[in-house]
């Protein structure tokens, strides 16, 4: 079994422009790799293309150009190797808590009696510290805990791939940190591979191994991949006083602010990737597959 779980090679998205014959190039030449049971987030302006990378890795998009493998064969649809939690919850508003993890499992194992769908369900809804409500449908459950449903969900389809489109971005600050307490726990006990886009620099923190950071669009790229190499196991309170820890939130919020604009639209056949970590403060070589040589070579100090 290959390290490396998913495989984005020269990946590009175009969708007709605003007059006949123009093209709206959305992203471009983004090669990233993700090993197995690698956490990873994305984070990038509004509008650069996270959602349409995510998408393409759901396979509900066609890129335009280039492919995605997941375990080494091409993304050409929606599969059972992936699944997904969307911003919104994307829960079935007719069935129970529980029904709605009940329906994915169902479709996942055909074969399992009403018991053992019930008992999968019903040990991955707690690890996710939903125990009670079970019955209740979406409408009459909090924000937080649908979000918890469709993470219980996500998990209990036991994909080696989860792929989560800014799943707390509608909650409030302290459901929020809850249910990121949530992931890392259901996470780190499945070991599961992660692809998550956030808008939040704290939460990508606490939670990756990498953050992909994302140019601006159009032509918009992964141009760094930042490592944060803070030892788990994580915890929201203690991680802010980890000395690499505002070496790498500045390191992302002067990209966010500043780079990622200069970045924008720069030309390239292979695309720049990056890498600090929070201790050295330097690019280790062994990180990134798809250095080109002219890029700036391993040992380019940070500014
Ligand atoms: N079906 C579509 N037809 C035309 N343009 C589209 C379509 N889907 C997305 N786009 C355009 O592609 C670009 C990227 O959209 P995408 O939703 O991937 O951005 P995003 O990075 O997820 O933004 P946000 O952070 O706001 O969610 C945007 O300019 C958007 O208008
Ligand atoms: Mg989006």
């Amino acid at each position: 079994m290959s390290e490396y779980v998913v495989k984005s090679d020269l990946l590009g998205k175009s969708f007709p422009g605003p007059k006949r014959g123009e093209e709206n190039i959305v992203f471009e030449n983004v090669n990233f790799r993700l090993k197995r049971g690698e956490f990873v987030t994305c984070i990038g302006h509004s509008g650069c293309g996270k959602s349409t990378i995510l998408n393409i890795l759901a396979g509900l998009e066609k890129p335009t150009s280039g492919g995605v493998l997941v375990d080494g064969k091409e993304v050409a649809g929606p599969g059972l190797d992936r699944a997904v939690v969307f911003q919104n919850h994307s829960l079935l508003p007719w069935l129970s808590a529980q029904d709605n993890v009940d329906f994915a499992v169902r479709a996942k194992w055909p074969k399992w009696d009403s018991a053992q769908v019930r008992d999968h369900s019903r040990k991955y809804l707690s690890r996710a510290s939903l125990t009670e409500g079970l019955d209740r449908k979406p409408h009459a459950l909090s924000g937080g805990m649908r979000q918890r449903v469709g993470i219980a969900r996500a998990f209990a389809l036991e994909t080696e791939v989860l792929l989560m489109d800014e799943p707390f971005g509608a909650l409030d600050a302290l459901t929020r940190g809850s249910i990121q307490d949530e992931l890392i726990k259901i996470w780190s006990e499945t070991r599961k591979t992660v692809f998550m886009i956030t808008h939040d620099v704290d939460e990508a923190i606490l939670l990756s191994d990498r953050i992909f950071l994302m140019t601006n669009g159009p032509k918009a790229n992964i141009a760094e991949a930042v490592v944060v190499d803070i030892p788990r196991p994580r915890n929201r309170g203690d991680i802010i006083h980890h000395p690499g820890y505002y070496d790498i939130r500045n390191h992302i919020i002067d990209f966010l602010v500043q780079r990622s604009k200069e970045l924008s639209g720069a030309a390239r056949s292979v695309p720049l990737e990056e890498v600090k970590t929070s201790q050295s403060l330097v690019y280790p070589p062994d990180v990134n597959p798809i250095r080109s040589a002219g890029d700036a070579g391993p040992d380019r100090k940070l500014a």
